[in-house]
């Protein structure tokens, strides 16, 4: 008999996490005033609100902490992220950061000026807000495909090189101060980029003399699904993979949150280093200074070390096997998410499953209301909440897709978890009739409104 599949770590702590009665629930929800965010973490029995952060370190990053240098200036600790830096991406000059977001601001400070284009393929809503809020534009290039949930192709998280090329051709290159390419695609669905297309966006961008940006939040799990899809990676490593995603980038942005298996944590690195001397002013201004920019000592070094374990193939297996059974659960109950299943999370689509609500009502959040309710679960919108308001006409932005993502953290839940998620899912499809009205916005902020928003039931 062949052995079944068993995950290469065994757990060494545990944490408690708490079951409520739905009158709790109603309760609590209603006390956030709709919002998953506003929820307290102990009302929550599975917290899919996202991947980052939020994994579990390994044995050898809890003990690379005790090494931690906490020295202002000149830290060992930055030396031995900066090594590893330089081994795994190849990337000669880098600046520290908070988190991903922070990257975003120290480097588009230093690019980006009023009126600029940026194109790419589905901007994160932090890199989006980064851009708009210097009143300059993002433009998404992701190809069609993506916006088909049912549509099965192995990377479906590609920018459009037609579409790339026709933005080139009608803005001065002094206008486009970079592309960001996103791997994986978290927007849409978690979806990878392949080798060939980050090669092709590379030329072209060479072509117009256009900086490739690389925001590369999960770029392992890009590099896991490049191995196992694309023709010619099967034999090669993980890290070898990851080596030439970067030989074609410029720029990269990473919240180290996500694919560095860090609590808190990103950078900027690049091979400019006169982009980096331009940069340093912005990292000093809103970070720290040049050797730790926001992150502890000891943070820099269970980076260094997660960033080397997590760029192994064993890990990255482990990861993505856990976020396609939830497919494959899905899949027995006939619910429909964004496929294939992504590297991180599954799209719940939330249209298809509450198809008697208008958008108006918020389609995804209230389904993510739904599945809290249901059992505690929390999930985040990816919508109209999200989308925001145009910044020119005020209108809510409609986009094509209403989903529910459901981000599984690293090395956090066991499958049994992930069999509950399912079931409830499964019994809100089960009686999706009934659910006929949403909730409409009571309180808004003027930008990344999600995250504060206030609803009330319609
Ligand atoms: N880029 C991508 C692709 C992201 O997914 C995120 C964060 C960021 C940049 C910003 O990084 O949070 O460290 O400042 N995504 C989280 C999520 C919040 O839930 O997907 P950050």
């Amino acid at each position: 008999m062949k052995l079944p599949y068993a995950e290469p770590y065994k757990i060494k702590v545990t944490e408690p996490i708490h079951t409520s009665t739905r009158e709790e629930r109603e309760q609590w929800l209603r006390e956030a005033n709709y919002n998953l965010f506003k929820l307290r973490s102990e009302q929550v029995l599975i917290d899919l609100i996202t991947d980052s952060g939020t994994g579990s370190m390994s044995d050898r990053q809890w003990s690379a902490m005790m090494l931690g240098d906490e020295s202002y200036a000149g830290a060992s600790s930055y030396y031995r992220l900066k090594a590893t830096i330089e081994r795994i991406f190849g990337m000669p000059y880098f600046l520290p950061t908070h988190q991903g977001r922070a990257a975003e601001n120290v480097i588009f400070s230093a690019l980006l000026k009023e009126g600029d284009i940026v194109p790419g393929n589905s901007h994160f809503d932090t890199t989006k807000g980064h851009i708009e809020f210097r009143r300059c534009h993002a433009i998404d290039c992701t190809i069609d495909a993506a916006s088909d949930t049912q549509l099965e192709i192995p990377f479906k998280g590609e920018i459009d090189l037609a579409k790339l090329e026709e933005v080139f051709k009608s803005y001065p290159k002094e206008k486009i101060p970079c592309t960001v390419l996103t791997i994986t695609n978290n927007t849409a669905g978690g979806q990878p980029v392949s080798m060939r297309n980050i090669r092709e966006t590379a030329a072209l961008c060479r072509r117009y003399e256009i900086p490739l940006l690389i925001d590369s939040a999960r770029f392992a799990e890009n590099a896991y699904f490049i191995k196992v899809r694309e023709e010619g990676y099967a034999d090669k490593s993980i890290k070898e993979i990851v080596r030439e995603i970067y030989q074609y980038a410029d720029i990269m942005t990473i919240s180290a949150k996500k694919d560095g298996v860090v609590n808190m944590g990103g950078f900027v690195a690049m091979r400019s280093a006169e982009l980096q001397r331009l940069a340093m002013t912005y990292s000093i201004m809103n970070e720290g200074y040049l050797t730790y920019g926001g992150m502890n000592g000891r943070d820099m070094d269970a980076l260094a070390v997660g960033l080397d374990e997590n760029t192994e193939f064993e890990q990255l297996e482990a990861r993505v096997r856990q976020v396609q059974l939830l497919g494959e659960l899905l899949d027995e109950y006939g619910i429909p998410y964004q496929r294939p299943a992504g590297g991180h999370a599954i799209f719940l689509d939330a249209k298809k499953i509450l198809p008697n609500l208008p958008k108006e009502h918020f389609v995804a959040q209230t389904l993510g209301c739904e599945l809290y309710l249901e059992a505690g679960i929390r999930g985040v919108e990816i919508g109209s909440i999200l989308a925001d308001r145009d910044p020119e006409t005020k209108e809510n932005r409609y986009p094509k897709l209403e989903l529910l993502r459901l981000a599984i953290p690293r090395r956090v839940y066991t499958d049994n978890h992930i069999r509950v998620v399912a079931a409830a899912v499964r019994n809100i499809y089960e009686r999706r009739d009934e659910i006929t009205s949403g909730y409409r916005i009571a309180w808004e902020a003027p930008i990344l409104r999600h995250f504060t928003v206030e609803l009330e039931k319609i």
